[in-house]
């Protein structure tokens, strides 16, 4: 009788080991070669549903486990959209750390179940340093409760959960919403705020038509007289408001909400106070942001989002909550088939996920492989060069700019001959149309990509840096490389309003 088990998907140290020396080979050539590469090829989904071979069948059989690894290797690297390329700017996404790539490998190569102390019990205390050392890094008390997540909306739906729990004034978890004689719940926001508040009051419980979007200042901070305004009317109505969410840099243009005024609101209305700062939370403590942003410390809850400014690699969030009773209040259950030690960290208790996964290495090896003191340089200079790209775009007669706020900024390609009819309607439409194609044209290139916003009405490109491969003469070449894109595609787009007539 053999002690062995022959599984096929099993696999010998031996060939394991060249298997992983040929991957790890694979990745430092994709590394060095990253820079030189389109950020994106830009194929169309028929290319690449041919290419995956998407109709094909489920294998009967197997396959050698090297060819499958060179195969995907061939995929992965000739055929993706690279975040990790030196001008990535679009979004809201992060270069990856090399650390981060390898603690997922280690993470895996364990594969905790750290929903449970028992399950995983040096991954829970390494989850539990990170946390304190995130919440440390940002300037929020060091002793409140957290649990990583898999990114800012499900951060902040957590915090969203915790102000359900705590401020409904009779046991929602057991009666739900709509409770006899239960209030109607209405939370606060900005109109500038990201879509993660739809999607939460739409999933528990409240409906979207709860969310008061509250207007916003020139600079897209949240207007605080409004903001006193509609609580006073909704508490007039009837109506019981549980929160109100600040952001601490906003997706389009990084603005940063008042958060001590929205902190002091709160405490009048005894309201939770929840700040979103999954962009901009990380910058909290970098020498030169806007002084809002330390606000984050006063409040109930906060989201913040490693994967974005901590640049670990996808997918991990973190939601931090001052007092840790109102994050087990809001999650906890002990049904009889766990009996999992009290005395300890068990995050099943925290949020919403059961089993889960090691993602707290990635962002514990980075934090000390370059410590505070790093991540406040590496987030510093992605400022900079954002502020330095505002710089230069002014510049250029051809460009225009909008904003810059935290590592964001927004500016737009406009023909000489339409600099002196801007803000006439049909000029408006027509940059519009222009400066999506330029936004488009400019991928198709593969030199750089952005995204955009939206901008009092005007469609303007968007450049977000979270990238610590960017460079100086990145930047600096950058607003020469709209224009010449500019001026060919507005040609284009005469010629073709011409053709049409
Ligand atoms: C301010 C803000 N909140 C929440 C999110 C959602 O984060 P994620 O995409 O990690 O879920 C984003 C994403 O860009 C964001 O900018």
């Amino acid at each position: 009788m053999t002690s062995k088990r022959s599984a096929p998907i099993d696999m010998s140290a031996e060939e394991f080991r060249i298997l992983g020396h040929r991957l790890i080979d694979q990745i430092a050539e994709f590394l060095i070669a990253l820079p030189g590469k389109p950020v994106t090829p830009s194929e169309d989904p028929t290319h690449l549903k041919a290419l995956v071979g998407t109709d094909n069948s489920l294998p009967k059989r197997g396959t050698d486990p090297g060819k499958l690894l060179e195969r995907s290797a061939e995929l992965i690297f000739g055929h993706s959209l690279f975040n990790g390329h030196p001008r990535f700017w679009g979004y809201i996404t992060a270069s990856p750390t090399p650390i981060g790539m390898l603690g997922d490998l280690l993470a895996a190569a364990a594969n905790p179940n750290v929903g449970s102390w028992k399950l995983g019990p040096v991954a829970t205390e390494i989850e539990s340093q990170t946390i304190r050392w995130i919440a440390e890094l940002i300037g929020y008390p060091t002793d409140c409760g957290g649990v990583l997540v898999s990114g800012g909306n499900m951060a902040n739906f957590v915090g969203f959960l915790a102000a359900r729990r705590a401020k409904a004034d009779w046991n929602i978890r057991e009666s739900g919403v709509s409770a006899d004689g239960a209030k109607k719940l209405v939370v606060y926001t900005s109109a500038e705020t990201h879509t993660w508040v739809q999607k939460a009051a739409d999933l528990f419980g409240l409906g979207t038509a709860s969310v008061r979007w509250i207007s916003t200042d020139e600079q897209k901070r949240m207007d605080t007289n409004a903001l006193q305004k509609q609580i006073d009317a909704d508490l007039a109505a009837g109506m019981l408001p549980i929160m109100v969410i600040g952001t601490a840099g906003t997706v389009s243009t990084g603005a940063v909400d008042p958060l001590y005024d929205l902190a002091r609101i709160c405490r009048k209305y005894n309201l939770w106070f929840h700040v979103d700062g999954a962009y901009g939370g990380f910058a909290a403590r970098v020498p030169g942001v806007p002084s809002d942003l330390a606000g984050l410390e006063l409040a109930d809850s906060v989201a913040v989002d490693p994967h974005k400014w901590l640049y670990a690699p996808l997918e991990v969030g973190c939601a931090l909550v001052r007092n840790p009773v109102y994050m087990t209040d809001a999650f906890s259950y002990h049904p009889p088939y766990y009996h999992f030690d009290s005395s300890v960290t068990n995050f099943v208790d925290y949020g919403m996920q059961n089993s889960r996964g090691f993602r707290a290495l990635k962002v514990w090896l980075a934090l000390q492989q370059v410590g505070l003191d790093g991540y406040i340089q590496m987030i510093g200079e992605d400022i900079r060069l954002a502020e330095l790209l505002y710089q230069c775009v002014g510049e250029q007669s051809e460009l225009e700019r909008f904003t810059q706020g935290l590592s964001i900024t927004t500016f737009r390609f406009v023909p000489a001959e339409l600099q002196s009819r801007t803000g006439q309607s049909e000029t408006e439409q027509y940059l519009n149309k222009l400066n999506e194609e330029v936004m488009l044209a400019l991928e198709r290139t593969g030199e750089a990509f952005v995204s955009h916003a939206i901008i009092n009405g005007a469609f303007v490109l968007r450049v977000c840096i979270v990238n610590f491969r960017t460079s100086e003469k990145d930047i600096r070449t950058f607003p020469a490389l709209i224009c010449r894109i500019g001026s060919t595609v507005d040609r284009e787009l005469r010629q073709s309003s011409l053709n049409s007539r």
